[in-house]
């Protein structure tokens, strides 16, 4: 049985650090989320994100939006956040209503509030390590799992399954800066369990779950589950953890996996974002 590295323990020991430097520095960070729309499981995530907040020291103000504002009404809600300088983080819950331009609405962010580290600016200091950058909280929660199992990415073959702008591009970013040989496979990719048996740690972002199976992982691989896919009421990841937990050395559940770490992420981000504007 490999072993399980533990997301709600992390998160917890993330969530009190960020809590006491709040304290200690006696700042007064907030966070302000635009929800658009309806979607049930964009409606849960804000309410565990505001609770988060809540419990670290952080205020956060929930802006709901129905889903058929116009791009224009969404960007004058972002311009008017980008002026508030109560406001020290701006996260827009994802996914937006197909008719809004995602990229646009990001690009118009203040860059050091943009606690999603999904403006062009922060993804550009994250690509030529420039200090400053805002990195997006998933990938950057994967980052502070393995730092957990003391695992150095030097020389490691990683092998990224989705290239999304939120977590493979930046995962693929962050693992490349720590050293690793970087595979980034994506729904083009022929023959994919070629590329995910070399793996020393397999990341899968894919949005199917029991998409990777034992047959594609490396014995003691490092085996990170990103996938939030609805079964039901359950909630499962791309993994097929059953199968492949007597395979891999490390492994990540779902739930209480990378889940966790991203809500844990966003407090620090955001702790970051209130520092900077405070200079
Ligand atoms: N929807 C699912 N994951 C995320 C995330 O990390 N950030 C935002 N803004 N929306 C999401």
């Amino acid at each position: 049985m490999g072993i399980i590295i533990d997301g709600k323990v992390l998160s917890k020991k993330i969530r009190e650090e960020v809590a006491e430097e709040i304290i200690k520095h006696a700042l007064r960070p907030k966070l302000a989320v635009v929800l658009v729309g309806d979607d049930p499981a964009s409606h849960t995530y804000v309410g565990r994100k505001e609770k988060a907040c809540q419990a670290v020291g952080i205020l956060s103000a929930v802006h709901r939006l129905g889903s058929e504002v116009t791009q224009a009404e969404l960007m004058a809600l972002i311009a008017e956040l980008n002026q508030d300088n109560s406001v020290h983080g701006i996260l827009v819950q994802l996914p937006l209503p197909r008719h809004l331009d995602q990229m646009a609405i990001f690009s118009m962010l203040k860059p050091e509030k943009d606690v999603d580290g999904l403006h062009p600016l922060n993804v550009g200091r994250l690509n030529l390590g420039l200090p400053g950058a805002l990195v997006a909280c998933t990938p950057a929660g994967v980052m502070e799992m393995l730092k957990s199992i003391n695992y150095s990415l030097k020389g490691k073959h990683v092998v990224i399954v989705g290239r999304s702008n939120i977590v493979g591009k930046p995962m693929s970013t962050l693992a490349l800066r720590a050293d690793a040989t970087v595979t980034v496979a994506h729904s083009s990719t022929v023959n994919l369990a070629l590329h995910t048996r070399q793996a020393d740690v397999l990341i899968a972002a894919v949005g199917k779950r029991d998409f990777i199976t034992a047959d594609m992982v490396k014995p003691g691989a490092v085996v990170i589950d990103v996938g939030t896919n609805k079964v039901g009421d359950k909630l499962v990841g791309d993994v097929d953890f059953a199968g492949i937990k007597d395979v891999a050395a490390y492994i990540t559940p779902v739930p209480g996996g990378v889940g966790p770490m991203t809500i844990a992420m966003l407090v620090k981000n955001t702790l970051q974002a209130a520092k900077m504007q405070h200079g």
